[in-house]
Protein backbone atom coordinates (compact mmCIF):
# COMPACT_ATOMS: atom_id res chain seq x y z
CA UNK A 1 0.00 0.00 0.00
CA UNK A 2 0.93 3.44 -0.88
CA UNK A 3 2.70 5.67 1.97
CA UNK A 4 1.47 8.99 0.57
CA UNK A 5 1.42 10.53 -2.70
CA UNK A 6 4.07 12.80 -4.60
CA UNK A 7 3.66 15.21 -7.24
CA UNK A 8 6.53 15.96 -9.11
CA UNK A 9 7.30 19.46 -11.12
CA UNK A 10 11.03 19.37 -13.12
CA UNK A 11 12.53 22.71 -14.45
CA UNK A 12 15.39 22.78 -16.25
CA UNK A 13 17.90 20.80 -18.32
CA UNK A 14 18.61 16.70 -19.02
CA UNK A 15 20.78 16.97 -15.78
CA UNK A 16 17.56 18.10 -13.85
CA UNK A 17 15.40 15.46 -15.37
CA UNK A 18 18.09 12.36 -14.52
CA UNK A 19 17.80 14.06 -10.93
CA UNK A 20 14.06 13.88 -10.77
CA UNK A 21 14.15 10.18 -12.44
CA UNK A 22 16.33 9.03 -9.71
CA UNK A 23 14.33 10.83 -6.91
CA UNK A 24 11.47 9.60 -8.97
CA UNK A 25 12.68 5.72 -8.70
CA UNK A 26 13.55 6.42 -4.84
CA UNK A 27 10.86 7.46 -3.82
CA UNK A 28 8.79 4.69 -5.51
CA UNK A 29 11.19 2.21 -4.14
CA UNK A 30 10.33 3.50 -0.92
CA UNK A 31 6.22 2.96 -1.20
CA UNK A 32 5.39 6.23 -2.48
CA UNK A 33 2.75 6.83 -5.49
CA UNK A 34 2.84 9.71 -7.76
CA UNK A 35 0.04 11.96 -9.25
CA UNK A 36 -0.27 14.70 -12.01
CA UNK A 37 -2.37 16.87 -9.97
CA UNK A 38 -1.00 18.94 -7.04
CA UNK A 39 -4.49 19.13 -4.92
CA UNK A 40 -4.29 15.32 -4.79
CA UNK A 41 -0.54 15.46 -3.47
CA UNK A 42 0.63 14.61 -0.10
CA UNK A 43 3.96 16.07 -1.01
CA UNK A 44 4.78 17.86 -3.72
CA UNK A 45 8.32 18.32 -4.66
CA UNK A 46 10.10 20.97 -7.75
CA UNK A 47 12.83 19.99 -9.34
CA UNK A 48 14.27 23.78 -9.85
CA UNK A 49 16.90 25.53 -12.17
CA UNK A 50 18.84 27.96 -11.68
CA UNK A 51 20.49 29.50 -15.06
CA UNK A 52 18.40 32.23 -15.40
CA UNK A 53 16.36 34.76 -13.15
CA UNK A 54 12.80 33.60 -15.32
CA UNK A 55 13.61 29.65 -14.55
CA UNK A 56 13.44 30.86 -10.33
CA UNK A 57 10.70 33.01 -11.07
CA UNK A 58 8.50 30.51 -12.23
CA UNK A 59 9.57 28.15 -9.34
CA UNK A 60 8.40 30.93 -7.07
CA UNK A 61 5.10 31.64 -8.76
CA UNK A 62 4.46 27.78 -8.58
CA UNK A 63 5.47 28.29 -4.88
CA UNK A 64 2.81 31.12 -4.26
CA UNK A 65 -0.04 28.99 -5.89
CA UNK A 66 1.37 26.14 -3.70
CA UNK A 67 0.93 28.34 -0.95
CA UNK A 68 -2.93 28.39 -1.68
CA UNK A 69 -2.85 25.08 -0.91
CA UNK A 70 -1.37 24.55 1.91
CA UNK A 71 -3.99 27.15 3.44
CA UNK A 72 -6.87 24.36 3.04
CA UNK A 73 -4.33 21.31 3.19
CA UNK A 74 -2.02 22.31 5.88
CA UNK A 75 -0.57 18.78 5.98
CA UNK A 76 0.81 18.96 2.62
CA UNK A 77 4.65 18.59 2.83
CA UNK A 78 6.33 20.67 -0.28
CA UNK A 79 10.45 19.96 -0.96
CA UNK A 80 12.37 22.21 -3.19
CA UNK A 81 15.05 20.90 -4.63
CA UNK A 82 18.11 21.02 -7.35
CA UNK A 83 20.06 23.67 -8.30
CA UNK A 84 17.90 26.90 -6.65
CA UNK A 85 17.63 24.71 -3.40
CA UNK A 86 21.43 25.02 -3.56
CA UNK A 87 21.61 28.57 -4.13
CA UNK A 88 19.21 29.75 -1.70
CA UNK A 89 19.40 27.13 0.80
CA UNK A 90 17.69 27.88 4.39
CA UNK A 91 16.49 31.04 3.32
CA UNK A 92 13.79 29.61 1.13
CA UNK A 93 12.54 27.78 5.05
CA UNK A 94 10.88 31.11 5.60
CA UNK A 95 8.42 30.76 2.79
CA UNK A 96 5.59 29.60 4.84
CA UNK A 97 4.78 26.92 2.19
CA UNK A 98 8.57 25.62 1.97
CA UNK A 99 9.11 22.70 4.29
CA UNK A 100 11.78 20.67 2.48
CA UNK A 101 15.39 22.64 0.55
CA UNK A 102 17.44 20.02 -0.59
CA UNK A 103 20.91 20.87 -3.08
CA UNK A 104 21.84 18.37 -5.76
CA UNK A 105 24.42 16.69 -3.94
CA UNK A 106 21.65 15.87 -1.29
CA UNK A 107 19.28 13.98 -3.27
CA UNK A 108 20.34 10.75 -2.18
CA UNK A 109 19.07 11.71 1.24
CA UNK A 110 15.77 12.59 -0.28
CA UNK A 111 13.06 9.73 1.05
CA UNK A 112 14.25 10.13 4.51
CA UNK A 113 13.99 13.95 4.15
CA UNK A 114 10.54 13.81 3.00
CA UNK A 115 9.38 10.62 5.67
CA UNK A 116 10.71 12.91 8.49
CA UNK A 117 9.55 15.78 7.96
CA UNK A 118 5.76 14.19 7.25
CA UNK A 119 6.18 12.30 10.62
CA UNK A 120 7.63 15.02 12.60
CA UNK A 121 6.09 18.24 10.94
CA UNK A 122 9.07 20.22 10.95
CA UNK A 123 11.28 22.27 8.47
CA UNK A 124 14.68 20.98 6.86
CA UNK A 125 17.52 22.13 4.85
CA UNK A 126 19.68 20.06 3.52
CA UNK A 127 22.60 21.78 0.99
CA UNK A 128 26.36 21.28 0.50
CA UNK A 129 28.13 24.15 2.84
CA UNK A 130 30.97 25.15 0.65
CA UNK A 131 30.61 23.79 -2.86
CA UNK A 132 33.57 24.78 -4.48
CA UNK A 133 35.64 22.47 -2.63
CA UNK A 134 38.11 21.09 -5.61
CA UNK A 135 38.41 17.58 -4.14
CA UNK A 136 34.42 17.30 -4.68
CA UNK A 137 35.11 16.30 -0.23
CA UNK A 138 31.81 18.35 0.61
CA UNK A 139 29.89 16.38 -2.10
CA UNK A 140 29.50 12.86 -0.88
CA UNK A 141 30.50 11.56 -4.06
CA UNK A 142 30.14 7.67 -2.63
CA UNK A 143 26.50 8.72 -1.77
CA UNK A 144 25.87 9.98 -4.94
CA UNK A 145 27.17 7.36 -6.81
CA UNK A 146 25.40 4.24 -4.78
CA UNK A 147 21.46 6.58 -5.30
CA UNK A 148 22.69 6.68 -9.05
CA UNK A 149 23.44 2.67 -9.83
CA UNK A 150 21.08 1.21 -7.65
CA UNK A 151 18.04 3.01 -8.57
CA UNK A 152 14.94 1.36 -10.69
CA UNK A 153 14.04 3.21 -13.18
CA UNK A 154 10.77 2.01 -14.32
CA UNK A 155 9.17 4.91 -13.72
CA UNK A 156 10.77 6.67 -16.25
CA UNK A 157 8.36 7.85 -18.80
CA UNK A 158 10.09 7.04 -22.06
CA UNK A 159 10.68 3.23 -21.22
CA UNK A 160 13.25 2.74 -23.88
CA UNK A 161 15.16 6.11 -23.83
CA UNK A 162 17.49 6.61 -20.60
CA UNK A 163 20.13 9.60 -19.66
CA UNK A 164 23.65 8.30 -17.94
CA UNK A 165 25.38 10.96 -15.96
CA UNK A 166 28.95 10.36 -16.93
CA UNK A 167 30.20 13.43 -14.82
CA UNK A 168 29.01 15.81 -12.22
CA UNK A 169 29.51 19.36 -11.76
CA UNK A 170 31.90 21.72 -13.78
CA UNK A 171 35.12 23.46 -13.36
CA UNK A 172 35.27 25.85 -16.30
CA UNK A 173 33.89 28.95 -14.45
CA UNK A 174 32.68 30.98 -17.95
CA UNK A 175 31.46 34.42 -16.03
CA UNK A 176 27.90 34.19 -16.04
CA UNK A 177 26.60 30.83 -15.51
CA UNK A 178 25.61 29.81 -12.08
CA UNK A 179 26.59 25.71 -12.15
CA UNK A 180 29.60 25.55 -11.19
CA UNK A 181 28.15 27.39 -7.80
CA UNK A 182 25.32 25.17 -7.20
CA UNK A 183 26.86 21.91 -8.77
CA UNK A 184 30.24 21.90 -7.49
CA UNK A 185 33.40 20.85 -9.08
CA UNK A 186 33.64 18.25 -11.89
CA UNK A 187 33.88 14.91 -10.95
CA UNK A 188 33.66 12.40 -13.32
CA UNK A 189 32.09 9.02 -12.92
CA UNK A 190 34.34 5.40 -13.21
CA UNK A 191 34.04 4.38 -16.72
CA UNK A 192 32.80 0.45 -14.61
CA UNK A 193 30.21 2.33 -13.02
CA UNK A 194 28.84 3.82 -15.94
CA UNK A 195 28.94 0.92 -18.09
CA UNK A 196 27.17 -1.27 -15.49
CA UNK A 197 24.38 1.20 -15.38
CA UNK A 198 23.93 1.35 -19.21
CA UNK A 199 23.65 -3.15 -19.15
CA UNK A 200 20.72 -2.97 -16.41
CA UNK A 201 19.45 -0.35 -18.59
CA UNK A 202 19.63 -2.70 -21.81
CA UNK A 203 17.66 -5.16 -19.52
CA UNK A 204 15.02 -3.68 -18.36
CA UNK A 205 14.73 -2.29 -22.63
CA UNK A 206 16.32 0.53 -22.98
CA UNK A 207 17.47 1.34 -26.25
CA UNK A 208 18.87 4.53 -26.51
CA UNK A 209 21.08 5.92 -23.95
CA UNK A 210 22.09 10.04 -23.99
CA UNK A 211 25.26 10.07 -21.73
CA UNK A 212 25.47 13.45 -19.90
CA UNK A 213 27.67 15.90 -18.78
CA UNK A 214 28.13 19.54 -18.39
CA UNK A 215 30.88 19.30 -20.59
CA UNK A 216 30.67 15.85 -21.67
CA UNK A 217 33.82 15.95 -23.88
CA UNK A 218 36.24 16.58 -21.11
CA UNK A 219 35.21 13.36 -19.38
CA UNK A 220 38.66 12.11 -18.22
CA UNK A 221 39.36 9.17 -15.81
CA UNK A 222 42.83 7.75 -15.10
CA UNK A 223 42.68 4.18 -13.89
CA UNK A 224 45.96 2.83 -13.45
CA UNK A 225 48.20 3.51 -16.66
CA UNK A 226 44.94 4.32 -18.45
CA UNK A 227 43.15 7.10 -19.42
CA UNK A 228 39.61 6.68 -20.53
CA UNK A 229 37.79 9.63 -22.23
CA UNK A 230 34.28 10.07 -23.56
CA UNK A 231 35.48 7.72 -27.20
CA UNK A 232 36.33 4.86 -24.49
CA UNK A 233 32.94 5.28 -22.93
CA UNK A 234 31.76 5.12 -26.66
CA UNK A 235 33.31 1.95 -27.48
CA UNK A 236 32.49 0.47 -24.56
CA UNK A 237 28.75 1.03 -24.68
CA UNK A 238 28.61 0.23 -28.42
CA UNK A 239 29.79 -3.57 -27.16
CA UNK A 240 26.30 -3.52 -25.34
CA UNK A 241 24.00 -5.36 -27.79
CA UNK A 242 20.47 -3.99 -26.92
CA UNK A 243 21.56 0.02 -26.95
CA UNK A 244 20.89 0.44 -30.63
CA UNK A 245 21.70 4.58 -30.24
CA UNK A 246 24.02 6.25 -28.30
CA UNK A 247 24.06 10.44 -28.10
CA UNK A 248 25.62 12.61 -25.67
CA UNK A 249 25.30 16.35 -24.54
CA UNK A 250 26.90 19.29 -24.01
CA UNK A 251 30.22 19.83 -25.45
CA UNK A 252 32.48 22.04 -24.71
CA UNK A 253 34.21 23.63 -28.07
CA UNK A 254 37.94 22.11 -27.20
CA UNK A 255 40.37 20.44 -28.47
CA UNK A 256 41.51 17.47 -26.06
CA UNK A 257 39.98 14.42 -27.11
CA UNK A 258 37.94 16.09 -29.92
CA UNK A 259 38.86 13.97 -32.92
CA UNK A 260 39.22 11.17 -30.42
CA UNK A 261 35.26 11.60 -30.30
CA UNK A 262 34.66 12.57 -33.89
CA UNK A 263 36.62 9.61 -34.53
CA UNK A 264 34.62 7.37 -32.24
CA UNK A 265 30.95 8.94 -34.31
CA UNK A 266 31.96 8.33 -37.71
CA UNK A 267 33.12 5.14 -36.92
CA UNK A 268 30.75 3.58 -34.56
CA UNK A 269 27.33 3.03 -36.15
CA UNK A 270 25.13 3.11 -32.70
CA UNK A 271 26.98 6.61 -31.61
CA UNK A 272 24.69 9.15 -33.48
CA UNK A 273 25.71 12.16 -35.62
CA UNK A 274 24.98 15.09 -33.54
CA UNK A 275 26.65 17.40 -31.80
CA UNK A 276 25.37 20.22 -29.43
CA UNK A 277 28.42 22.79 -29.16
CA UNK A 278 27.44 25.78 -27.61
CA UNK A 279 29.59 28.81 -29.10
CA UNK A 280 27.57 31.02 -26.70
CA UNK A 281 29.12 34.46 -29.06
CA UNK A 282 31.23 34.68 -32.21
CA UNK A 283 32.93 38.10 -30.95
CA UNK A 284 36.27 37.33 -29.57
CA UNK A 285 36.15 39.83 -26.90
CA UNK A 286 32.77 38.61 -25.25
CA UNK A 287 34.25 35.37 -25.32
CA UNK A 288 37.24 36.35 -23.53
CA UNK A 289 34.72 38.34 -21.06
CA UNK A 290 32.66 35.54 -20.39
CA UNK A 291 36.12 33.35 -20.02
CA UNK A 292 35.33 30.59 -23.07
CA UNK A 293 38.66 29.35 -23.79
CA UNK A 294 37.88 29.96 -27.76
CA UNK A 295 38.09 32.15 -30.35
CA UNK A 296 35.57 32.53 -32.67
CA UNK A 297 37.65 31.42 -35.52
CA UNK A 298 38.46 28.69 -33.66
CA UNK A 299 35.28 27.46 -32.68
CA UNK A 300 34.44 27.31 -36.51
CA UNK A 301 37.56 25.47 -37.15
CA UNK A 302 36.49 22.89 -34.59
CA UNK A 303 32.86 22.45 -36.13
CA UNK A 304 34.98 22.23 -39.75
CA UNK A 305 37.32 18.96 -38.34
CA UNK A 306 33.99 17.49 -36.70
CA UNK A 307 32.39 17.90 -40.04
CA UNK A 308 35.79 16.50 -42.15
CA UNK A 309 35.42 13.44 -39.70
CA UNK A 310 31.52 12.64 -39.51
CA UNK A 311 30.22 14.27 -42.90
CA UNK A 312 26.65 14.04 -42.18
CA UNK A 313 27.18 15.99 -38.78
CA UNK A 314 23.91 17.50 -37.44
CA UNK A 315 25.26 20.38 -34.96
CA UNK A 316 23.04 22.62 -32.58
CA UNK A 317 24.67 25.53 -30.35
CA UNK A 318 24.06 27.66 -27.55
CA UNK A 319 23.75 32.06 -27.63
CA UNK A 320 23.75 34.30 -25.01
CA UNK A 321 22.64 37.73 -26.47
CA UNK A 322 23.01 41.34 -24.59
CA UNK A 323 25.92 40.02 -22.44
CA UNK A 324 27.48 42.97 -20.22
CA UNK A 325 28.63 45.04 -22.86
CA UNK A 326 27.80 43.51 -26.03
CA UNK A 327 28.26 46.00 -28.41
CA UNK A 328 26.60 46.13 -31.90
CA UNK A 329 29.43 45.10 -33.63
CA UNK A 330 30.05 42.00 -30.84
CA UNK A 331 26.57 41.28 -31.80
CA UNK A 332 26.86 41.43 -35.45
CA UNK A 333 30.18 39.18 -34.95
CA UNK A 334 27.95 36.63 -33.75
CA UNK A 335 25.39 37.19 -36.61
CA UNK A 336 28.26 36.15 -38.89
CA UNK A 337 29.44 32.56 -36.78
CA UNK A 338 25.84 31.71 -36.71
CA UNK A 339 25.95 31.99 -40.32
CA UNK A 340 28.66 29.88 -41.00
CA UNK A 341 27.89 27.34 -37.99
CA UNK A 342 25.18 25.30 -40.48
CA UNK A 343 23.34 24.52 -37.14
CA UNK A 344 20.41 22.33 -37.18
CA UNK A 345 19.23 24.30 -34.54
CA UNK A 346 20.11 27.06 -31.84
CA UNK A 347 19.63 27.63 -28.72
CA UNK A 348 19.14 31.67 -28.00
CA UNK A 349 19.30 33.30 -24.59
CA UNK A 350 18.83 36.68 -23.16
CA UNK A 351 22.07 37.43 -20.77
CA UNK A 352 20.32 36.94 -17.34
CA UNK A 353 23.07 38.04 -14.25
CA UNK A 354 23.35 35.43 -11.71
CA UNK A 355 24.21 36.38 -8.51
CA UNK A 356 27.68 35.65 -7.03
CA UNK A 357 29.25 35.34 -10.86
CA UNK A 358 31.80 36.46 -12.55
CA UNK A 359 29.83 38.69 -14.96
CA UNK A 360 27.51 39.95 -12.31
CA UNK A 361 30.36 40.86 -10.30
CA UNK A 362 32.02 43.05 -13.09
CA UNK A 363 30.37 45.25 -15.55
CA UNK A 364 26.90 45.98 -15.03
CA UNK A 365 24.12 44.16 -16.72
CA UNK A 366 23.92 47.13 -19.36
CA UNK A 367 22.08 45.87 -22.54
CA UNK A 368 18.22 46.72 -22.20
CA UNK A 369 15.98 44.10 -22.38
CA UNK A 370 14.34 45.80 -25.85
CA UNK A 371 17.80 45.26 -27.38
CA UNK A 372 18.19 41.83 -25.73
CA UNK A 373 14.90 41.01 -27.04
CA UNK A 374 15.48 42.49 -30.77
CA UNK A 375 18.75 40.64 -31.05
CA UNK A 376 17.54 36.93 -29.62
CA UNK A 377 14.76 37.85 -32.27
CA UNK A 378 16.70 38.32 -35.08
CA UNK A 379 19.18 35.21 -34.12
CA UNK A 380 15.75 33.27 -34.34
CA UNK A 381 15.32 34.60 -37.56
CA UNK A 382 17.95 33.57 -39.50
CA UNK A 383 18.51 30.33 -37.96
CA UNK A 384 14.89 29.63 -38.61
CA UNK A 385 16.13 30.20 -42.55
CA UNK A 386 19.09 27.98 -42.00
CA UNK A 387 16.96 25.27 -40.49
CA UNK A 388 14.36 25.13 -42.87
CA UNK A 389 17.20 24.73 -45.26
CA UNK A 390 18.31 21.90 -44.16
CA UNK A 391 15.30 20.42 -42.74
CA UNK A 392 13.89 20.50 -46.28
CA UNK A 393 17.10 18.19 -47.75
CA UNK A 394 14.69 16.02 -46.39
CA UNK A 395 11.70 15.88 -48.54
CA UNK A 396 10.94 12.78 -49.94
CA UNK A 397 13.84 10.60 -47.87
CA UNK A 398 13.22 7.86 -45.02
CA UNK A 399 14.54 8.18 -42.26
CA UNK A 400 14.93 5.80 -39.09
CA UNK A 401 12.95 7.44 -35.68
CA UNK A 402 12.98 6.25 -32.39
CA UNK A 403 9.02 6.74 -31.48
CA UNK A 404 8.48 8.58 -28.63
CA UNK A 405 4.95 8.25 -28.24
CA UNK A 406 1.82 10.57 -28.38
CA UNK A 407 2.64 14.14 -30.37
CA UNK A 408 1.74 16.60 -27.30
CA UNK A 409 0.94 19.51 -29.69
CA UNK A 410 -1.39 18.52 -32.30
CA UNK A 411 -0.14 19.60 -35.53
CA UNK A 412 -2.03 21.00 -38.60
CA UNK A 413 -0.08 19.97 -41.23
CA UNK A 414 0.10 16.71 -40.61
CA UNK A 415 0.14 14.01 -43.67
CA UNK A 416 -0.74 10.55 -43.93
CA UNK A 417 -3.29 8.48 -42.14
CA UNK A 418 -5.89 11.01 -39.95
CA UNK A 419 -7.46 7.79 -38.68
CA UNK A 420 -4.72 7.22 -36.28
CA UNK A 421 -3.21 9.21 -33.58
CA UNK A 422 -0.01 11.47 -34.41
CA UNK A 423 3.34 10.36 -32.90
CA UNK A 424 6.51 11.80 -32.41
CA UNK A 425 9.90 10.39 -32.88
CA UNK A 426 13.45 11.72 -32.90
CA UNK A 427 15.94 10.87 -35.67
CA UNK A 428 19.69 9.88 -34.83
CA UNK A 429 20.41 13.82 -35.88
CA UNK A 430 17.91 14.91 -33.45
CA UNK A 431 15.28 16.07 -35.90
CA UNK A 432 11.68 15.71 -34.58
CA UNK A 433 9.62 13.65 -36.64
CA UNK A 434 5.77 13.98 -36.75
CA UNK A 435 3.63 10.92 -38.39
CA UNK A 436 0.78 8.79 -37.81
CA UNK A 437 0.57 5.75 -36.09
CA UNK A 438 -0.52 3.24 -33.79
CA UNK A 439 0.82 4.29 -30.01
CA UNK A 440 1.83 0.82 -29.45
CA UNK A 441 4.67 2.18 -31.84
CA UNK A 442 6.14 3.99 -28.77
CA UNK A 443 10.04 2.96 -28.35
CA UNK A 444 10.40 1.40 -31.41
CA UNK A 445 12.47 1.77 -34.50
CA UNK A 446 10.95 2.74 -37.17
CA UNK A 447 10.95 4.26 -41.10
CA UNK A 448 9.32 7.34 -42.00
CA UNK A 449 8.90 8.64 -45.50
CA UNK A 450 9.24 12.33 -45.11
CA UNK A 451 6.44 14.49 -46.68
CA UNK A 452 6.59 17.97 -45.66
CA UNK A 453 9.40 19.80 -43.77
CA UNK A 454 9.27 23.21 -41.58
CA UNK A 455 12.63 24.28 -39.50
CA UNK A 456 12.26 22.38 -36.57
CA UNK A 457 9.65 19.61 -37.44
CA UNK A 458 10.00 17.39 -39.96
CA UNK A 459 6.34 15.31 -40.90
CA UNK A 460 5.86 12.02 -42.43
CA UNK A 461 4.48 8.81 -43.04
CA UNK A 462 5.68 4.85 -42.18
CA UNK A 463 7.54 3.69 -44.86
CA UNK A 464 6.28 0.76 -46.10
CA UNK A 465 9.40 -1.36 -45.09
CA UNK A 466 9.43 -0.09 -41.54
CA UNK A 467 8.15 -3.10 -39.91
CA UNK A 468 12.37 -4.47 -40.84
CA UNK A 469 13.55 -1.77 -38.72
CA UNK A 470 11.22 -2.52 -35.97
CA UNK A 471 11.97 -6.42 -35.90
CA UNK A 472 15.48 -5.80 -36.37
CA UNK A 473 15.78 -3.86 -33.18
N1 LIG B 1 22.06 33.95 -18.84
C1 LIG B 1 21.55 33.50 -20.02
N2 LIG B 1 21.84 32.29 -20.50
C2 LIG B 1 22.66 31.50 -19.78
N3 LIG B 1 23.13 30.26 -20.01
C3 LIG B 1 23.90 29.89 -18.98
N4 LIG B 1 23.96 30.89 -18.06
C4 LIG B 1 23.20 31.90 -18.55
C5 LIG B 1 22.87 33.20 -18.08
N5 LIG B 1 23.36 33.68 -16.94
C6 LIG B 1 22.83 29.51 -21.23
C7 LIG B 1 24.10 29.10 -21.99
C8 LIG B 1 24.17 27.64 -21.73
C9 LIG B 1 22.72 27.26 -21.61
C10 LIG B 1 22.46 25.98 -20.91
O1 LIG B 1 22.16 28.32 -20.89
O2 LIG B 1 23.88 29.35 -23.37
O3 LIG B 1 24.82 26.93 -22.78
FE1 LIG C 1 28.21 26.79 -17.15
FE2 LIG C 1 30.35 27.08 -18.73
FE3 LIG C 1 30.19 24.95 -17.04
FE4 LIG C 1 28.56 25.10 -19.19
S1 LIG C 1 30.82 24.96 -19.25
S2 LIG C 1 27.97 24.57 -17.07
S3 LIG C 1 28.16 27.31 -19.36
S4 LIG C 1 30.34 27.12 -16.46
Amino acid sequence: MSIGTVHIKSFGCQMNKLDTELVTAALGQKGFAFTDQPQQADVVLINTCSVRRHAEERVLSLLGSLRHIKQTRPQVTVAVIGCMAQRLGSVLLDRPEVDIVCGPSQIPQITELVTEVMNEKKKIAAVTDKVRNRSGKNHDVQALEDFESVADFSHRQLPNQAYVRVMRGCNNFCSYCIVPFVRGPEICRPPKAIIEQIKNLACQGVKTVTLLGQTVNSYKYVQGDKTYCLADLLAMASDIQAIRWLKFVTSYPQRQFFDEIMQAMAELPKVCSYLHLPAQSGSDRILKAMNRHYTAGEYLQLLDTARAIVPDLAAAGDFIVGFPGETEEDFQATVQLLKKAGYKNAFIFKYSARPGTTADKGQQDNVPEREKKQRNNMLLKIQSKISGRLSSAFLGREVEVMVEGLSKKPHLNNAGNKNQPQLVGRTAGDYIVVFNGPVSLAGEFMKIKITKTFPLTLFGELAINSSLVARRS
